[in-house]
Order: structure tokens, then sequence, then C-alpha cells
């Protein structure tokens, strides 16, 4: 985003578990910071050094330690690199839990460290559930190990968990075990232009109801972010007269055991949306080969990356209650329009995009010409502010990192953030591991 500069004068690539527990005792002995990097792609400022603490980056560690495929238990290096994980799998029948945008850098050890969410999690769950074991260096330099390959192990408290979403301040991953679904035998997906957000909910329950179990994913992309994309040379995959107005945009993926029985499910579903006596939609494309699939997926998968060649974006990675997805951004934008912000001078575009089914929103403030304290000073603390007074979360999935820091208290009661602090305390009381994040 060019928005985080790291001031680190020393990365270090260890190439071994007790490699990273020698260079982490060196550290600890010295009260060196250390900064715990992946693939760099965290959205909040997490992997950087702010302050010159060394950096410890986990890409030499990336081999596959073992993979069962008959309990699809997947033991690896937290070095690997997701795609290469999934194209590990593939031969074996078997994928990853999750996928996400980043994954041709993103780490698995950063994927667990952030909590990442992504583009499955509907199907799959979140880490907390698919992580079976983890192998960790702690702040004094003593490894964790903890790789279990246990489906079930209620002997006390599951320390792992402390880790999961833990942003590296507590220790760095090493090692993971996760458990790994198998490749669904029938892929499709879907795209469809909503006449109007208040369409999204109904839809979001007719899909249920009518793909059931074979639904796995329901992606949500607002006017402004369809027409960014087209702008930025996506072929577009609908017609555009039948687009016409339309609101906003919905992708659902489905992931079944038989191609004949999906497409029908999927054929039948569409029918029903475009003949009832109030259409939930005007029109949508259905997959017809890899090809396609895949160009339906980057209307969504590639918003990100538009983005940053829109501007520098304001980035609020939020959850609230699906029926206000569209009210908070158009809230927004009412508000820079108010400040005199809006337009090609400021602030260019408001948009929304997102999880639907996990009622996280994407919401990105495009500053056309660079990030600016005045802009700021108008989002924030604005947008926290709403989403608190809705109950919601000021990170869905991206984390804290050093964005916000100072915006936890919004989404955690003074008691939560004593505990936290507690926790930090008790694993690393030299603050050395990661200074700065998430808890200041
Ligand atoms: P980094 O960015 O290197 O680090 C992230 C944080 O984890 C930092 O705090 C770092 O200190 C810590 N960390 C990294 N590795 C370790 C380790 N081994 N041990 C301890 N701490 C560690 N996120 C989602 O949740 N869902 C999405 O759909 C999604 N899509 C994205 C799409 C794009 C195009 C981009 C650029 C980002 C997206 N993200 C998404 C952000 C997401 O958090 C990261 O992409 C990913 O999980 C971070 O992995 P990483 O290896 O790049 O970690
Ligand atoms: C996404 O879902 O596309 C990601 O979390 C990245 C983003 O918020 O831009
Ligand atoms: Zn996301």
């Amino acid at each position: 985003m060019g928005k985080y500069h790291g001031q680190a004068n020393t990365i270090l690539r260890p190439r071994t578990t007790e490699q990273v527990s020698e260079i982490v005792k060196y550290c600890a002995d010295r009260r060196i910071g250390v900064v715990p990097q992946g693939g760099n792609t965290g959205l909040v400022g997490g992997s950087i050094s702010l302050q010159k603490e060394v950096v410890l980056n986990l890409g030499a560690m990336s081999n596959v330690r073992s993979f069962d495929p008959v309990s699809g238990i997947l033991v690896a290096d937290a070095g690997c690199i997701l795609q290469s994980l999934s194209d590990y799998l593939s031969p074996h029948d078997h994928i990853m839990p999750l996928d996400l945008g980043a994954k041709g850098s993103c780490q698995i050890g950063g994927n667990i460290s952030t909590n990442a969410g992504g583009l499955r999690l509907l199907r799959y769950g979140s880490l907390h559930g698919s992580v079976l074991g983890l192998e960790v260096v702690l702040p004094d330099g003593t490894i964790l190990d903890q790789l279990s390959t246990l489906r079930k192990d209620n002997t006390g408290y599951d320390l792992k968990q402390l880790f999961i979403g833990a942003e590296g301040t507590l220790g760095i991953v090493t090692g993971v075990s996760i458990v790994t679904p198998p490749a669904p035998r029938a892929t499709n997906n879907v795209f469809l232009a909503l006449p109007h957000f208040d369409n999204v909910l109904p839809l979001y329950q007719a899909v249920k109801t009518q793909l059931g179990e074979i639904m796995s994913a329901f992606e949500y992309v607002d006017r402004t972010a369809y027409d960014m994309a087209l702008s930025h040379g996506l072929g577009s995959v609908l017609d555009a007269n039948e687009v016409g107005d339309a609101q906003c945009f919905v992708l659902v993926e489905t992931s079944g055991g038989n191609e004949d029985h999906d497409l029908e499910k999927l054929n039948t579903l569409l029918e029903s949306l475009m003949t009832a006596d109030e259409p939930l939609i005007y029109t949508g494309t259905l997959s017809q080969s890899p090809g396609q699939f895949e160009a339906l997926w980057a209307m969504r998968e590639r918003l990100t990356e538009f983005i940053q060649k829109e501007g520098k974006p304001y980035k609020y990675d939020v959850s609230v209650p699906l029926a206000n997805f569209q009210s908070v951004v158009d809230a927004v934008r009412e508000r820079m329009i108010a400040k005199g912000l809006y337009g090609d001078h400021a602030v260019s575009k408001v948009m929304g995009y997102g999880h639907v089914g996990d009622g996280n929103l994407h919401l990105n403030v495009v500053a056309k010409h660079g990030y600016s304290p005045e802009i700021e000073a108008a989002l924030e603390p604005f947008i926290y502010e709403l989403i608190a007074s809705q109950k919601g979360s000021v990170s869905a999935e991206h984390g804290i990192g050093s964005m916000k820091t100072h915006a936890l208290r919004y989404s955690k009661s003074d008691t939560s953030i004593e505990w936290m602090r507690k926790i930090k305390q008790v694993f690393d009381p030299h603050n050395i591991m990661n200074p700065g994040k998430v808890l200041i």
C-alpha cells in the first residue's frame, strides 16, 4: 500500500526451527526486538519493523513435513506459500481449507498468525477449527512443540489457539499441522447482478436454501467496485444492457460431488430468481469453462490490486450486520461529501465488497493523490464509532497490526484488553516479540 515503511537494517532467514530458537534466545538476552515476517502481504502494518527491530522472515523454511491422504492431515513448515501447499495437495485430491487473493505470496505461518479468513471460510470454517497443532518458538527461545495430528485432544488448555491470530506478538510459528478437505469433484460459480442492495439478504437466504451443502462462497461486490474492475480492463462477465442500473453483484460458488446434480441445482436456482414475481436479480452468468470460472472469480479477487492502482487506499475490514453493508459505505461517502473531500481532488472512490457469509465488509476509501492527515481525520474515529455503534468489529480478518492499535478499544472491552495484556506479559515479559503491534 506504500503506507508502512520498515526501519530494519537486519533481516534473518533461518532454515530450521533450531536456528529460529537460537536467534530468538540471542535477541531475548540482549532485549532486541524481533518482527516475525511471512509473505509480507498483511494489510495492517504487522510485519514491518517500526524501530529497527530484527526482521525474522520464515521464507526459507518451506518444506512439507508429512501428508496423510487418509486423514487429510498436512504438516508443514510455517514458511510454505499457500499456493505451493495447494499445488502439493492437488495430486492427492485434497485442497487447503483456506483461499485468499494473496495466495501466491502469503505463507501458512502468516495465515495462521493473522487467523486469515478468505473465500472458503463459509464452507470450511476458521483456522481455529482446522489447525490441529503448532510448533512455536516462544519469546525466550524455547521451542513449544504442539504439532499434534490428533483430531481430538481435550487435555486441558488448548494453547495453540492463542497463537492463531496473535500476529506474531506471542511467539514465532515455525510448523503447522492442519486438516485439509478432499477436493470437491465439481466446482462451479455464478456471477449475479442485483437491482438493489435490499435484494442481497433474500438472495442469500434463497441460495442457502436451494443449494444447501454445495454452496462454498457467497461474495459481495458493490457497483463502484464492479465499475472499477471493468475500468481496469477486466472483460465484462455480464451483458452490459442486462446489468442496467444494478446496485450490486454477488458471486456464488458451489463445490459438490456431482457435476450434473450441481449444475441442475444452479440452473433451477437461476430460473427461480429470474422468474419470481419480484426478481431478485437482473441477470447472471454461470461459468461454462475453467477459463470463465477464473474470469468470474477475478471480478472479486482482483479488487484489492485494482484499488492500489487507483490511488492510496484507506482500508477498513469490518464485521457488521449484513443488512448494514451498504448503509455503512453510503455513510462514509456522505461524510466525505460533507467535508468537501469527495471528488478527484481528494477521495475519488468509496466502495464496499466482502464475504457476505461471514458478515465481513471490506470498506475501501481511495485517496487519489495520496494519504493525507485531513482525509484520515475525516475518516477516523468516525468509522470506528459507526462500527462500534452497530456492535461490529473493527477487524474482521486482517488483524490489528500497527494500524489499529488505537482502535482495539472499539471492539474489545477494558477487561478483555487487560487480560490480553496479562497474557502478553506471561509469554513475553520483555516485550521483544513484534513490539508495537496489537497492544501498545
Ligand atoms: P505477513 O504479512 O508477513 O504477516 C502478517 C502478520 O503475521 C504480522 O503481524 C507478522 O508479524 C505475523 N507473522 C507472519 N508470519 C508469522 C509466523 N510464522 N509466526 C508468527 N507471526 C507471523 N486476509 C484475509 O483474512 N482474507 C482475505 O481474503 C485476504 N485477502 C487478501 C488479498 C490480497 C490481495 C492481499 C494483499 C491480502 C489479503 N489478506 C486477506 C490479508 C492477509 O492477512 C494476508 O494476506 C495473510 O494472511 C498474511 O500472510 P503473510 O504470510 O503475508 O503474513
Ligand atoms: C479480500 O477479501 O479481498 C481481502 O481481504 C483483501 C481486501 O480487503 O482488499
Ligand atoms: Zn477479505
